[in-house]
């Protein structure tokens, strides 16, 4: 049996994130599913939830307070995104399968504390294709959080020992002043790195580049697990990864600690 595959897919690439309500990005995920088909062997997907996540979680100000109607509209909307992918993945002949963070994580002030995930297990053993997102979720300290993707991918990968982990966003990988893409960024090169990255163009409560950057350098450096950031907008690119083709900035220890 191959090793884990964890493959986030930005919810910049399949939403638009600059309309004021939730709209989805259809033929994008009918892409993403068709690149998908044929290399899906022991694969965990984790979506963005975009703008069917982000702009409910601003106008409920989320992260910051507990608040039920903005919590269940939340959660309906995501839930929303994930079938729309779930249906995409089976109309291409994937069998993906949800699972919504919502029901299966807790939070301790907006990091992960508890997830459940023997099921996610029993699911690849089934050549199943467990479909995760970013959710709103029930925390310790703060009585509900937003979870993203991003804290998914790196979590899960930790304890279930992932050896691929990519993050298809919306850029060619981590850029840097000149918008070149940076090749590779370890923990040692991060600090110098970590003043060319900023939040989100578009509206964001989850830290844009800069937390996904933040989490797999976390990853990296804790549990020597190594990661790619690519542009998952350009057709093709999603399977090169999923191939073990070379694209985007590459996350990695470093070379002492190898
Ligand atoms: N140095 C950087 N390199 C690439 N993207 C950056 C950088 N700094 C900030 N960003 C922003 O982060 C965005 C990607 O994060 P985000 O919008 O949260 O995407 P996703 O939907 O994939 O999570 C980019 O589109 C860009 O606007
Ligand atoms: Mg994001």
């Amino acid at each position: 049996m191959t090793g884990i595959t964890v493959l986030k897919i930005g919810g910049s690439i399949i939403t638009d994130r600059s309309s004021h309500i939730p709209r989805a990005l259809p033929e994008e995920i009918n892409r993403i599913a068709r690149e998908i088909f044929g290399v899906y062997d022991n694969l965990i997907l984790v979506h963005g939830a975009g703008s069917f996540g982000h702009i409910f979680a601003r106008q409920f100000r989320l992260t910051e307070r507990f608040d039920a109607r903005g919590l269940i509209q939340t959660h309906c909307s995501v839930k929303i995104l994930n079938t729309m992918m779930i249906k995409a993945l089976a109309s291409e002949g994937v069998p993906g399968v949800p699972v919504h963070p919502f029901c299966n994580c807790l939070l301790e002030d907006g990091r992960i504390n508890e997830m459940f995930f023997s099921h996610i297990r029993v699911m690849l053993d089934q050549k199943l294709v467990p479909v995760l997102h970013g959710d709103v979720v029930m925390d310790t300290v703060k009585g509900i959080d937003i979870l993203s993707g991003d804290q998914i991918i790196s979590y899960i990968a930790d304890k279930l020992g992932a050896d691929k982990i990519g993050v298809g966003s919306n850029t060619e990988g981590v850029l840097d002043d000149e918008g070149i893409t940076i090749p590779s960024i370890t923990p040692g090169t991060f600090d110098k790195i970590r003043v060319y990255i900023t939040g989100s163009s578009h509206t964001d409560v989850t830290g844009g580049m800069l937390g996904k950057v933040q989490e797999l350098v976390e990853l990296a450096d804790t549990a020597n697990i190594e990661s790619r950031i690519f542009n998952g907008a350009i057709p093709g690119n999603i399977r090169k990864f999923l191939e073990g083709i070379s694209i985007g900035t590459h996350i990695r220890m470093d070379t002492q600690s190898q």
